[in-house]
């Protein structure tokens, strides 16, 4: 099995691929699009949900989705087909780090996705040149809670502590209006519902020849999230807005 299939079976109980639940989800797409007219652009979107949600009831927003994982963006084109607004989604299958647009973009969206281009720092100077004046960026990624074990920063790369994410973010020109704080409860539902959405697939499919292999990819990351990363990790999502300019 390859690491997208892994991916989109893990997902199919939690669409948005990072930890924050529904009314969170909602607020932050709130605090980004006060006009509901904007262009929005997600860099590494995944199967798109994070756009999905921003083009329901905003009749006027136009999107543009841009990620590596070809099942993810078919599984965000039958998503939107399905809810009717596929000819306001484009989606573009390419390195994040490549995409460029002739135009700019109101709302640069880039959740979970940081490593796609190094980093925190790395992921909003991208952002900022698909911006349009006025624009907003909205940009998620970990943080250390606590103290982190060096297997921790290898798994998940080396994140900072939150007050240190907010002073290296406002040093680089970005001023924070809105911002997401995941709660145990979001973590945890995230992880169960990653491996038990996985681990349910197996057990319903003794059969198929993926299944030992998914229940054991399953166990794999329950592990790994329980006695590596559980106590440690956190995750941060803000709305930015350029400090000047
Ligand atoms: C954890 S998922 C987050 C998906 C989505 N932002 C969300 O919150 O639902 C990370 C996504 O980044 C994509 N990705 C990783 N590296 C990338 C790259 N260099 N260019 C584009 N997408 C990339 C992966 O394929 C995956 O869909």
């Amino acid at each position: 099995m390859n690491r997208e299939l892994i991916s989109r079976i893990a997902h199919a109980g939690h669409p948005i691929a990072a930890p924050l639940d529904d009314d969170a989800v909602r607020d932050l797409l709130d605090h980004s699009l006060p006009r509901g007219d904007e262009r929005v652009l997600d860099l590494g979107c995944g199967g798109g949900e994070w756009l999905l949600r921003a083009l329901a009831g905003r009749p006027q927003v136009r999107a543009e989705g841009v990620d590596l994982a070809e099942s993810a963006l078919l599984h965000a084109r039958e998503a939107a087909q399905g809810q009717g607004v596929e000819d306001r989604l484009m989606l573009h299958r390419q390195d994040a780090a490549d995409f460029t647009s002739p135009h700019a973009f109101d709302l640069v969206i880039s959740v979970g996705a940081t490593h796609a281009f190094g980093g925190l720092l790395p992921t909003l100077a991208a952002a900022r040149k698909h911006l349009a004046p006025g624009g907003r960026v909205l940009v998620g990624d970990g943080i250390w809670e606590r103290e982190p074990s060096e297997e921790a920063v290898e798994m998940l790369g080396d994140f900072a502590d939150l007050a240190t994410t907010m002073d290296r973010v406002t040093t680089e020109g970005w001023t924070p209006v809105h911002g997401h704080v995941s709660t145990r409860r979001e973590l945890d539902d995230y992880e169960w519902s990653w491996t038990g959405s996985l681990a349910s697939w197996a057990l319903d499919r003794p059969a198929d020849p993926d299944s030992a292999e998914a229940l054991r990819a399953a166990t794999t990351h329950r592990e790994e999230w329980l006695r590596v990363y559980r106590d440690t990790m956190g995750f941060v999502s803000l709305v930015l807005r350029p400090t000047s300019g």
